[in-house]
């Protein structure tokens, strides 16, 4: 199930073995490196996938014979997260500096599709940041923070029956990048026959998807035989539990159940003493190595190829890292002019569809202009022929006008000024003819106008006299 090991088998490269004839002390080198290892300590970090309330905590705190106060999580988290939390840790004169990574909310929303993508992203930001550590100029490997996943703990819910699709899709899509232990947690929940029944279908559902987990190393002759029973055991069924029980005159971690107790650290009762023998003592340094061995190194090799690093060229001659920077960079410089014309097209393109539409607009303008000065043309012509029928009027008005004042200054020399002084006289006189002859006056003006035509036919003067 698991993949080839990486750089394991010492190489024989056809150098002479020569005898030494007496000591010479680089014996010493394995303790050397102890004590640098020592002084500089450890990290190792874990991340654990489970369902909330599966009891990843538990467990941790289990493991770890302490509590980490990891807060407990809500069932109504919108999205899967991951929190991460560093600690100190110090044994005999060891000092492990432990990330516990958990995911909260994970397995609570209604739509689960993309739950394992933050776990996904997560791990990659990891593999990265070590990535742009290790690219640096003047970088600090040695002070650095490693926070790349170790081991990931995958916590199976004792169900009995098989794999959710949410559990597949998980770890099928993490794989190839941590080594994930699949755990079946609460195992207390489980009765021994359906556990055994269970392993199976889940070992089964695992090779059956191809879903690659850790095996725990077997080509290490001092841990082999024991690695190889333990990989038969997997996935460990666990119980945890930060309460003690006295038992006999032993305090013992347990839960205790009205019909009886469950020991977390009884091989009788489940695997918890098997997962912390194979995750810490036995095979911590080995889920470090291959975690920088094989996944970073995966992680590292598609990123730089990403970037157009290549060790061999096109005709399989080596490339070194200047000639595949050059290329990279002219690869860069023409896509770059590829761009820049581009967009020079694009901006010329826009330019004339740009004017094209003011052309179409001024046309339209201009033929609007043109129309409303035809229509004012002839609203002009129109108002001066009406202007000049109005000073025909005019003039011919101001005739008769004047032809009536003609009158009148003749007929007032003709007519004794006495008889005929007052105006109201003259009307009523004029009236009178008039109603002989069948004309009606209503208005002052009226009698002006009538005045000067009648006078024309009627000898004012003589009306006056009869008077
Ligand atoms: P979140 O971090 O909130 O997602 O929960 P968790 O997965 O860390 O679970 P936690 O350890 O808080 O445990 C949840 C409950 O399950 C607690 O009541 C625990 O006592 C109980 N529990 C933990 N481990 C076991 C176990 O092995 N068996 C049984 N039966 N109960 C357990
Ligand atoms: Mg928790």
């Amino acid at each position: 199930m698991a993949a080839p090991r990486a750089g394991r088998q010492p190489q024989n490269d056809g150098y002479r073995s020569l005898p030494l004839s007496g000591h010479v002390g680089f014996d010493s080198l394995p303790d050397q490196l102890v004590n640098k290892s020592i002084k500089q300590g450890f990290c190792f970090n874990i991340l654990c996938i489970g369902e909330t309330g599966t009891g990843k905590s538990t467990l941790i705190d289990s493991l770890f014979n302490t509590s980490f106060d990891d807060p407990v999580s809500t069932h109504f988290q919108p999205n899967v997260r991951l929190r991460a939390q560093t600690y100190e840790l110090q044994e005999s004169n060891v000092r492990l500096k432990l990330t516990i990574v958990n995911t909260v909310g994970f397995g609570d929303q209604i739509n689960k599709e993309d739950s394992y993508q933050p776990i996904v992203d997560y791990i990659d930001a990891q593999f990265e940041a070590y990535l742009q550590e290790e690219l640096k100029v003047k970088r600090s490997l040695f002070s650095y923070h490693d926070t790349r996943i170790h081991a990931c703990l995958y916590f199976i819910s004792p169900t009995g029956h098989s794999l959710k699709t949410l559990d597949l899709l998980t770890m099928k899509s993490l794989d190839s990048k941590v080594n994930i232990i699949p755990i079946i947690s609460k195992a207390d929940s489980i009765s021994k026959t359906e556990l055994q029944k269970f392993k199976n279908k889940l070992m089964s559902e695992l090779v059956s998807n191809d879903v690659q987990i850790y095996q725990f190393p077997t080509d290490d002759e001092t841990v082999s035989q024991v690695n190889t029973v333990m990989n038969g055991h997997l996935p460990f069924a666990v119980v945890g539990s930060t309460e003690e029980v006295k038992i006999g005159n032993k305090m013992v971690k347990a839960r205790q159940y009205p019909w009886g107790i469950v020991q977390v650290e009884n091989e009788n009762h489940c695997d918890f003493v098997k997962l912390r023998e194979m995750l810490i003592c036995t095979n911590m340094e080995d889920l470090r190595e291959q975690t920088h061995a094989r996944h970073y190194e995966r992680y590292r090799r598609c990123r730089l190829e990403e970037m157009g690093f290549r060790d061999i060229g096109p005709e399989n001659k080596p490339v070194s890292l200047q000639e595949a920077y050059e290329a990279k960079r002219q690869e860069f410089y023409l896509e770059l002019q590829r761009k820049e014309e581009e967009m020079r097209q694009h901006f010329v393109q826009r330019v004339k569809e740009k004017e094209t539409v003011l052309k179409e607009a001024e046309q339209e303008i201009q033929s609007k202009f043109d129309h409303l000065m035809l229509m004012h043309q002839e609203e002009k012509l129109k108002l001066e022929k009406k202007k000049k029928a109005l000073e025909d009027d005019m003039a011919m008005f101001n005739k008769k006008k004047a032809n009536a004042e003609l009158l009148q200054t003749q007929a007032f020399v003709s007519t004794p000024v006495v008889s005929l002084k007052r105006d109201k006289d003259r009307k009523k006189l004029l009236r009178g003819e008039l109603d002989k002859i069948g004309c009606k006056i209503t208005s002052s003006a009226e009698y002006d106008v009538m005045h000067i035509s009648v006078s024309e036919h009627i000898d004012v003067s003589s009306l006056s006299t009869k008077k």
